[in-house]
């Protein structure tokens, strides 16, 4: 006869395991320091001091939900919300995850279109195709953000959304796009992965369309490596961007309950948020106001001691007031100039640099888009292509945007840093106006 089963009164047959380690502790965290890449002998000082408390602290719980104390990840949720002004925000792992969360959430897929500017990082374009939905292009005017007028003449009974981006941290004319979305029942999507803290008529970029995506990748104005948002007023798509960035059921509400309206269920991905990425992205959050300022105080200070020749001219801002600032693009009379005033400029130390050059592969200009424009697809399905007929794909060629090619290929854009000194702004601006004095 063997021992009773405990579940009919016997003894336990476990009756303590552990402690364990916790899966991520010290060694972890001194990895992190290496990254900041402290002298030698702070790195050590640090080391001793938090080795000493080690067995006084957790570790850390990385995972934004199931998380006993306090997510640094919907901490930034909220404060993201804050600062752009709008009910609900989602943290994602990138702005191409925020792009497919956005356009699953409204339900685009297989047949649709979306329109997307001819000038704009690959990604805006490439999650449209994601999605397995047809990418319109558009042309970009002397704002180098979407034309409204061009957009008017591309949408079809098969367009679900534009995407409008706000390139280079300058706000796109969201009038005419509001209005023209609003026309024709369609999406407004806000690219605002360039233009975090932004804003148009006093409204902040990533609240005004339907819904905003962000980056917080290394090369935005803020970042926390990599990381981005979603963001929107419309509580029913930020339920469905949700459930698309979490496989599509494990955070509801009511994790197991039946779906209380249509479209809650489905399948999705998986783009959550570290919390580790959440700690850096909450920091970011908290200094943007101060980020911000910096740019736009430094793009005014040189834009206004700028003395531009006939034949020059600033790139056309749809609302001064709500520029980031993070370039300054200025339009030459023609793309010889345009090549000799760029090299000029940097020979004086100016940070300028051209846009486009027939012979230079760049990623942010729609006619390098071999994706697109071969219609390359991941699977013998074909798709996003073969959701339409042939004859009703749009006619992708390297120069179906001229305008737009012309614009690039006239700009000298001028980086700027949010920690110029007054002294930079003025240095710079001589540069360029020496240089301009020639042109
Ligand atoms: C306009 C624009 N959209 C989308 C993205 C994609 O952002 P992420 O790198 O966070 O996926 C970028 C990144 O460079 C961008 O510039």
């Amino acid at each position: 006869m063997g021992k009773q089963l405990a579940i009919e009164g016997g003894a336990k047959a476990v009756k303590q395991t552990g402690p364990y380690p916790t899966k991520i502790h010290v060694d972890e965290l001194l990895e992190l320091l290496d990254l900041w890449e402290f002298p030698a002998a702070t790195r050590k000082t640090l080391a001793t001091a938090i080795r000493k408390s080690a067995k006084a602290i957790k570790g850390p719980h990385l995972f934004r939900y199931y998380n006993p104390r306090p997510s640094k990840v919907e901490a930034a949720e909220k404060a993201f919300s804050n600062f752009i002004g709008v009910p609900y925000c989602l943290a994602v792992n990138s702005c191409t995850s925020a792009l497919i969360a956005a356009m699953r959430a409204l339900g685009i897929g297989m047949g649709d279109e979306v329109i997307v500017p001819a000038y704009t990082f690959f990604a805006t374009a490439a999650t449209v195709g994601a999605c397995n939905a047809i990418p319109v292009i558009a042309d970009v005017d002397d704002t180098l953000t979407l034309d409204p007028k061009d957009v008017a003449r591309r949408i079809t009974p098969r367009t679900k959304a534009i995407i409008v981006v706000h390139m280079l941290g300058l706000p796109a004319q969201m009038a005419e796009l509001k209005a023209l979305a609003d026309k024709h029942k369609i999406a407004l999507i806000e690219d605002v992965a360039q233009a975090a803290g932004g804003s148009y008529r006093g409204k902040m970029l990533g609240s005004i369309g339907t819904i905003g995506c962000f980056s917080f990748d290394y090369y935005k104005i803020l970042n926390s490596g990599e990381g981005g948002f979603v963001t929107t007023h419309d509580e029913w798509l930020h339920t469905r961007a949700q459930s698309w960035h979490d496989c599509a059921a494990c955070w509801r509400p009511n994790r197991f309950a039946s779906e209380r309206r249509e479209g809650e269920l489905f399948c999705g991905e998986n783009y959550r948020m570290s919390e580790l990425q959440g700690a850096v992205a909450l920091a970011q959050i908290r200094k943007a106001n101060m980020i911000v300022r910096g740019y736009r105080t430094a793009f005014r200070r040189i834009m206004n001691a700028l003395d531009l020749p006939s034949g020059v001219k600033f790139q056309r801002l749809a609302d001064p007031d709500g520029v980031v600032g993070t370039t300054l693009v200025i339009f030459m009379p023609n793309v010889e100039k345009t090549k000799w005033a760029t090299k000029a400029m940097q020979a004086e130390g100016v940070p300028a640099g051209g846009i486009y050059d027939a012979k230079i592969k760049n990623w942010h200009i729609y006619s390098y888009w071999d994706h697109i424009m071969e219609q390359k697809a991941v699977a013998p399905d074909g798709l996003p292509w073969s959701g339409v007929k042939k004859s009703e794909l749009p006619a992708y060629a390297p120069d179906m945007c001229p305008r737009t090619l012309d614009y690039l290929g006239r700009s000298v854009i001028i980086g700027i840093n949010s920690n110029y000194t007054a002294a930079d702004c003025r240095s710079i601006a001589e540069g360029i106006n020496k240089v301009l004095a020639k042109v």
